[in-house]
């Protein structure tokens, strides 16, 4: 025998009885994302290399190590690891900028990202995500804050911490950089490799390492007093203090994370994720923030900008189960021409029909309905003769005899 080919490390088949689950949360991210205005939009899963070094940013992780990279025809082509570089491109490069403020997007579908896989983190992951262009005003991230509440409890999860900061902009937090850096340099050969490698180029990052030696360490009261200093400018303490009155308003419950920073660069201002208590230590099923400099950055007109995107395997990892759904009828005959003709008269009229296709014992037949279906649709031969069925509703064992034309009106009802 040949060898079996397995899935790759850090990826998933998403097989039929979990594909339901699938269809849930894409058919409320619709109906949610919609009462809100937002549009879909599906972007390429490649695009140039340089989006997300420019747009992800040089000094992050995903860049760094997790990009999936390869060359073609001389260009270099990486697999999305997220997609607000994509979707901020797409705006860009189809003048979205020209339309009436805000436009709002959502998208899902897979990323990629080059991870040490574990419970709640793949290599290949969906994501699904929104992404408002065009207001700087803190009404914007409120609204994107309740958006993905309303869609989490849309779908059932009601039990989640949000969690809020304000990272500020590019100018006050270069000082609280620097203060940071300062106040943490005397420990910098006790702390772990990730953090003394990030402790130049991204300091804020050492704020949620998870290695308890490095807790430890910024535990210390004369960091604590830098981490949750008021380090903001006026008008990002305006931003912020607005959006938690906004928030407050709305009753939607959060707490203030001072070392709530993000894996990404281009992050201003308010930040925020969503956390399950029952996912273990990959525990956010949301991640968001405002980032005003992206779209210049990536080359488009300055335009101010907020979004979240939701890690689809946590949030179906987190639905109770749900029966599959059944089949509205299963015919049971012996002859097969008849099944196949009234099968398809009947999915023509929008029933999901099943047959027995070999030809098995009319008592298997049954069998094997009453697994699948809610009705078994009898054609046997004096059924034939009178061109009639008799239904058989398989959840008390109900039998009512009827016109063949008349079929769809038992089964509906
Ligand atoms: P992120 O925090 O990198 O943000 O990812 C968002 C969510 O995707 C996470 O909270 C998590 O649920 C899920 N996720 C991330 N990596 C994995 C993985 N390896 N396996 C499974 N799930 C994962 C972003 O991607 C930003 N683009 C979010 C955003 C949109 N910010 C503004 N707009």
């Amino acid at each position: 025998m040949a060898n079996i080919i397995k899935v790759l490390k850090g990826t998933k088949d998403i097989l039929p009885q979990d594909v339901e689950k699938w269809h849930f949360v894409e058919e409320n991210a619709l109906k949610v994302f919609s009462s809100f205005g937002v549009k879909e939009i599906r972007t390429p899963i490649i695009e140039s290399t340089d989006l997300f070094q420019r747009g992800v940013g040089e000094t992050t992780d995903i860049v760094n190590k997790e990009m999936y990279t390869f060359e073609k025809s001389d260009r270099s082509i990486t697999l999305r690891p997220e997609n607000t570089a994509g979707v901020v491109r797409s705006y860009i490069e189809n003048g979205m900028h020209r339309l009436p403020a805000p436009v709002k997007l959502w998208y899902k579908g897979p990323m990629f990202r080059y991870e040490r896989p574990q419970a709640g983190r793949q290599r290949q992951f969906h994501q699904v995500g929104v992404e408002m262009f065009g207001v700087s005003q803190p009404s914007a991230d409120a609204e994107i804050i309740l958006m993905a509440e309303n869609f989490l409890k849309s779908i059932g999860l009601d039990d989640l911490d949000v969690e809020i900061n304000s990272l500020g902009c590019p100018k006050c937090r270069a000082v609280f950089k620097e203060n940071l850096k300062n106040v943490i340099r005397p420990y910098l050969n006790d702390l772990c490799e990730d953090c003394q490698s990030r402790f130049e180029k991204n300091p804020l990052r050492l704020l949620d390492c998870k290695v308890p030696t490095c807790q430890e360490i910024f535990s210390k009261p004369e960091i604590q007093k830098v981490i949750t200093s008021d380090f903001l400018c006026d008008e990002c303490r305006e931003h912020y203090i607005q959006l938690k009155k906004y928030l407050d308003e709305l009753n939607v419950k959060y707490s203030e994370n001072k070392h709530l920073v993000r894996g990404l660069d281009y992050y201003t201002r308010t930040v925020f994720e969503i956390k399950s208590n029952n996912l273990g230590s990959q525990n956010a099923v949301c991640g968001g923030g405002r980032y005003d400099n992206l779209v210049s950055e990536l080359g488009g007109e300055p335009t101010p900008a907020i979004g979240f995107a939701m890690g689809m395997e946590r949030l179906i990892s987190l639905l109770k189960e749900k029966e599959s759904s059944k089949l509205d009828g299963y015919i049971v005959s012996n002859d097969t021409t008849e099944a196949l003709k009234l099968a398809q008269e009947l999915r023509l009229q929008g029933l999901n029909i099943e047959i027995d296709l070999t030809n098995k014992k009319f008592t298997k037949q049954l069998e094997k309905a009453s697994k699948l279906a809610k009705y078994a649709i009898i054609l046997g031969e004096d059924e034939i003769k009178e061109n009639k069925v008799s239904i058989k509703d398989l959840s008390n064992g109900n039998q009512v005899s009827a016109e063949r034309s008349e079929c769809i009106k038992w089964i509906e009802k």
